[in-house]
């Protein structure tokens, strides 16, 4: 990878479209990824070898993943829940996986049907074998700002789920605000819990939904922070079947036409995510809604 001072982590293929309930092409959802990569995204989140039953949007992980053309800088994460979805990753030839499990009990009973601590049991293997093959871990902390079930999350049930996700191996962990809840002063609270666990923020990734508009003042109270990777989503889209009321994620174009405005490294392109972003929109028969979406970058 070129240098960057901020990793633009695409989630648009995965997070973006598992909560669409019309299907949508694998090929359609194979030009939206070569897209990405043309406009420099340099991770994309690509699928989820997940139960088919559990989101049937991504029914189409295998076959997705063998049609990709990946390219050599691009580094293309997949969703793995338990063995079998390892299995699947394996036949699929993968580099990249992320596991997933969260902050709050009650969430992570709805989405993976385990508690917090049987989705780290099950994940032991998995990780384990990753490791082994020298792949690139991520691991989720979902519902780190706020649960739908149970409301505010404390900083220690945070921390200590991430010290256990570290623990068995991860890269990177994405800390998230599945909901789209937080604002600043929540991201300097975890953030500082976190700090005070000794994880720093070199291991971290920060994940927003934009659900009450706080994205972007949340990333920017982030990167004063010092993290350093943020996940988003082309065109601004997102949800999760198992997280009622959340909205879209932080919209890639709005995370990068504010990287830009900083001054900050990241290689990707805006034209080019914002015609990826028009071409996911349009292959969803929905207006654009991001904000940078609908005015474009500036100067033009
Ligand atoms: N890939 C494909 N199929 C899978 C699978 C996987 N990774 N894991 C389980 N299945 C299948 C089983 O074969 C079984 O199929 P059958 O009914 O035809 O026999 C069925 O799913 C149920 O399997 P079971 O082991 O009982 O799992 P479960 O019903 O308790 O579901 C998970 C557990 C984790 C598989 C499921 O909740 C899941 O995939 N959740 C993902 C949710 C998600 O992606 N959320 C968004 C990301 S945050
Ligand atoms: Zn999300």
């Amino acid at each position: 990878m070129t240098h960057v001072d901020v990793r633009v982590y695409e989630v648009g293929p995965r997070d973006g479209l598992q909560n669409e309930s019309q299907p949508i092409p694998t090929d359609t959802k194979l030009r939206f990824i070569g897209l990405l990569a043309d406009a420099g995204l340099r991770e994309i989140e690509a699928t989820s070898f997940v139960s088919p039953g559990a989101i049937p949007q991504l029914a189409d992980a295998d076959e997705l993943m063998a049609g990709l053309e990946r390219r050599p800088a691009v580094r293309y994460p997949v969703l793995i829940p338990n063995q079998r979805g390892l299995e699947r990753a394996v036949n699929a030839n993968v580099d990249a996986i992320c596991v997933f499990t969260a902050a709050s009990e009650t969430f992570t009973q709805h989405n993976i049907g385990m508690s917090i601590a049987e989705s780290l049991a099950a994940f032991e293997p998995v990780v384990a074998h990753a490791r082994r093959e020298g792949w690139w871990i991520r691991g989720y902390l979902s519902t780190a700002f706020g649960c739908p079930y149970e409301g505010p999350i404390s900083e220690r049930a945070v921390t200590d789920v991430a010290e256990r996700l570290l623990t068995l191996g991860v890269d990177e962990l994405s800390v998230s605000d599945t909901i789209g809840v937080a604002g600043p002063a929540d991201v300097r609270r975890v953030m500082e819990a976190l700090t005070q666990a000794g994880i720093g923020a070199d291991r971290l990734a920060m994940h927003f939904h934009d659900t009450r508009g706080t994205a972007v003042a949340n990333v920017a109270t982030a990167i004063g922070l010092g993290i350093r990777c943020f996940d988003a989503s082309t065109g601004g889209t997102g949800g999760c079947p198992y997280a009622p009321g959340a909205a879209g994620n932080l919209a890639t174009e709005d995370l990068v036409y504010l990287l830009d405005r900083e001054g900050l490294r990241h290689g990707v392109d805006l034209n080019g995510v914002l015609a990826a972003a028009r071409f996911i929109a349009e292959a969803l028969g929905r207006p654009l809604a991001s904000k940078v979406g609908q005015a474009g970058g500036w100067p033009a």
